[in-house]
């Protein structure tokens, strides 16, 4: 097992349907397949981070009420620490409303954020033994931004080094981004912060520099079903996704997080993790779901065991 590292960000509750197109506004639709189950940016990516392998505290907080049921349910099946789940008995836990187009793929959330946007000073200040033990704490854009800008203070102080997953967008100080050590923004999120259309390798390597200007230090830019933009002091490339039938890419992202924490912890350099973690990502995409459909350490090493890119 790797270094110990966490995961502090959303746990909402996911409410999924399927249907053969996506409403209009003012539609109805009828769907096909109904599916409730644990999601949120940050939960998803522990999960994915967990399954496959890594020494990983999960930092999220839920309400009092049967949503938050389906979290410490989950976490009791995988046989994972509840120690870090922060609890708000005055406000609900989260939820998202997800449409998925099984046609496409494509989907459309709608996130009420609720207990996890209700994230305190001094719960993060307590959290500051963990983040001393921790090797990197990867967080999202999911749960009230002073938490997070809290998080990365006492990170930085403790030497515990900060993956931001800028997901889903949202503005962040240029004086919160000088602190994070890496970034892993969608093409989306990466045009949204930079500026820069991300249409291939040359317009990456520019979104990178103005990261790099502000002080992160390692980019990846996700780019769905082409792969992921590398870009680590100096050495700046593409690779490619696997080839799989992806029937769900909600929450490819986390997936691919959660792998990329995974590997970092295990001393993988940054290209052999990007490799572990699109293989997670790629099977993730064959399953129906967010948290339900990241798959275990002993699959992820199947699959790479018979790909050969
Ligand atoms: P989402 O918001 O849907 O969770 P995202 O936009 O944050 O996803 P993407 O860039 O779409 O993230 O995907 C992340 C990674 O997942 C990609 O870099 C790739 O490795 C993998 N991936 C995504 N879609 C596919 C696909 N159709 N087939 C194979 N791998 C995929
Ligand atoms: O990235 C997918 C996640 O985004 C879903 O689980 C949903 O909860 C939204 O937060």
């Amino acid at each position: 097992m790797g270094k110990k590292v966490a995961v502090f960000g959303s746990f909402v509750v996911d409410l999924m349907a399927r249907a053969s197109h996506l409403p209009k506004a003012g539609e109805t639709v009828k769907g096909s397949v109904f599916k409730m189950g644990a999601g949120g940016k940050g939960f998803n990516q522990g999960v994915a981070a967990y399954k496959s392998g890594a020494d990983i505290a999960m930092i999220t907080k839920v309400g009092h009420d049967t949503f938050a049921d389906v979290a410490l349910k989950t976490m009791d099946e995988l046989a994972w620490s509840k120690e870090y789940i922060l609890y708000n008995k005055d406000v609900s836990t989260g939820s998202a409303i997800i449409m998925v187009d099984e046609q496409t793929s494509q989907n459309e959330i709608i996130i009420v954020p609720g207990a996890c946007s209700t994230i305190t000073a001094q719960e993060v200040d307590a959290l500051r033994p963990l983040f001393s033990q921790c090797a990197y704490v990867l967080l999202q854009l999911e749960v009230n931004q002073d938490a997070n800008e809290r998080v990365v203070e006492i990170a930085n102080e403790c030497g515990c080094k900060v993956i931001l997953n800028t997901a889903p967008y949202q503005p962040v100080s240029d004086e919160f981004l000088s602190k994070v050590y890496m970034v892993t923004p969608n093409e989306v999120e990466a045009e949204m912060m930079t500026g820069i259309h991300i249409d291939g390798l040359a317009a990456a390597k520019k979104a990178a520099q103005v990261f790099y200007d502000k002080g992160v230090q390692v980019v990846l830019i996700t780019l769905g079903e082409r792969g992921v933009f590398i870009s680590d002091h100096g050495r700046e490339d593409i690779i490619s996704a696997f080839k799989v039938d992806a029937v769900d890419t909600t929450g490819a992202g986390d997936a691919f997080n959660g792998g990329l924490l995974t590997a970092l912890s295990e001393g993988k350099d940054l290209w052999e993790a990007s490799r572990f973690a699109s293989a997670l990502a790629a099977l993730s995409v064959q399953k129906i779901g967010t948290t339900p459909a990241m798959p275990t350490r002993k699959e992820v090493d199947a699959f790479l065991q018979r790909s050969t890119i």
